[in-house]
């Protein structure tokens, strides 16, 4: 090959090698042979996902905002927090139930709403509350699914709770409100963390667009122009999201509505306090997996904050960057009563469907109950920030 041909065939390869070495990945030092060896850890999951998942796909679910600071920080955070253990405490029965909004859950393991799943996997939603079903875990659904909500709700025995993005045509979000209800939905979340969209530099640069057969499912009502649009489209006015939403929207929403509501995306402690003034029945403090808002926060973080805001006036749940049981351990000590994952049970979905979602709490669950034995509370109660190693 003479010197031009290489440097032709270099030319070809760099931008898909630069593509390759600029996704984020969060696996820890230790997981040599996890490319070729079994799954054992959400990394793993991870891994694989990377070469399995389409790269439109790939790109929109590792996405954050911005430099993705703070997307780095949901984890580098769970990892700074060292844990307390207590021995000799009798550990042979370990107990993960808890109750929620009225519900009994084996554990505290939701999965997180997450839009366009049949970027996925072809079934997408479908295919996700199968695997919520297996694993008796809550499904939240995505405003943005692109399975109607009405058809996850007849295909699954799983727990579903459905999460609203208000649209500015407030009879819609009327309607959409009342099909949940309708449905047998369990709780309304409302995200409160978007009132437009967060700038994502790695899902503007992949050109992100919804391809042929994927569509918003739930926004029928609106035209397909509504059901198909690009998150950027018309100069980044992301017009099926209404940006005046505020504290009215909420006190509207709950005078809809008999199911609890909660609203996700709570990080200011001013803020969960006023959750709480406005009758909503929870919170999840969030920050939408580092996806909206660059350099705010950690979750973990933010959590301590919001706990003494709250005042255990109601439950507080927790997402970003949940990988490990320990986390899990972490974010209890803390005061939360579940966590949820994301990015995890994507890539779960999209390695082995149903059954990869199903694997992937197993895992997790398997490291919390390992964790809470040896941090010796075999119990959720037990855990408080006496679990915690002292700062
Ligand atoms: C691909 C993807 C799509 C998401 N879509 C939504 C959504 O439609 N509505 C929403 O409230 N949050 C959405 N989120 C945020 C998640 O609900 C959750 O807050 C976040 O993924 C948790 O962080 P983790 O991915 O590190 O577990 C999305 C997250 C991802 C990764």
């Amino acid at each position: 090959m003479d010197i031009p041909k290489i440097l032709e065939s270099l030319a070809a390869w760099l931008p898909a090698m630069a593509a390759l070495s600029a996704q984020p990945d969060s696996r820890p030092p230790n997981s040599e042979g996890a490319e070729t060896g079994p799954l054992i850890n959400l990394f793993d999951y991870e891994s694989l996902a990377r070469r399995r998942l389409s790269q439109l796909a790939l790109d929109y679910v590792s996405s954050g905002a911005g430099d993705e600071i703070t997307l780095r920080r949901n984890r580098e955070c769970f990892d700074e927090i060292r844990l307390q253990p207590r021995v000799l405490v009798g550990v042979s029965k370990i107990d993960t139930s808890l109750e929620l909004f009225g519900e009994r859950l084996d554990y505290p393991i939701l999965l997180a709403p997450c839009a366009y799943q049949k970027l996925v996997h072809p079934e997408g939603e479908i295919e996700t509350a199968r695997g919520a079903a297996a694993a008796r875990a809550p499904f939240v659904v995505s405003t943005f699914a692109t399975v109607a909500l009405e058809e996850i709700a007849q295909a699954t025995p799983a727990p579903l709770w459905f999460q609203l993005y208000v649209h500015p045509d407030k009879a819609f979000t009327r309607d959409l409100i009342q099909r949940t209800q309708d449905a047998g939905y369990r709780v309304l979340c409302v995200t409160v963390d978007t009132p437009i969209l967060g700038i994502r530099d790695r899902e503007r640069r992949a050109g992100f667009h919804l391809p042929p057969g994927i569509e918003r499912a739930n926004l029928m009502a609106l035209g397909t122009a509504v059901t198909k649009m690009g998150h950027f489209e018309g100069g980044g006015n992301y017009s099926i999201l209404d940006p005046a939403i505020n504290w009215d929207t909420i006190d509207w929403i709950r005078s809809c509505t008999k199911l609890p509501v909660v609203l996700k995306g709570i990080l200011n402690p001013e803020d969960a306090r006023l959750a709480c003034e406005h009758g909503v029945a929870g919170i999840i403090v969030s920050n939408h997996g580092g996806r909206n808002l660059d350099t705010v926060p950690a979750t973990i973080e933010s959590l301590p904050a919001v706990m003494e805001a709250v005042e255990g006036r109601i439950p507080v749940l927790l997402d970003g960057g949940v990988r490990r049981g320990t986390d899990i351990v972490k974010a209890l000590a803390y005061g939360a009563k579940a966590v949820l994952i994301g990015r995890p049970y994507l890539w779960g979905l999209g390695v082995g469907g149903s059954q990869g979602i199903e694997q992937v709490i197993r895992i997790l669950r398997m490291e919390l109950e390992g964790a809470m034995a040896l941090c010796g509370t075999p119990s959720l109660p037990r855990i408080t920030r006496s679990t915690l190693w002292p700062v």
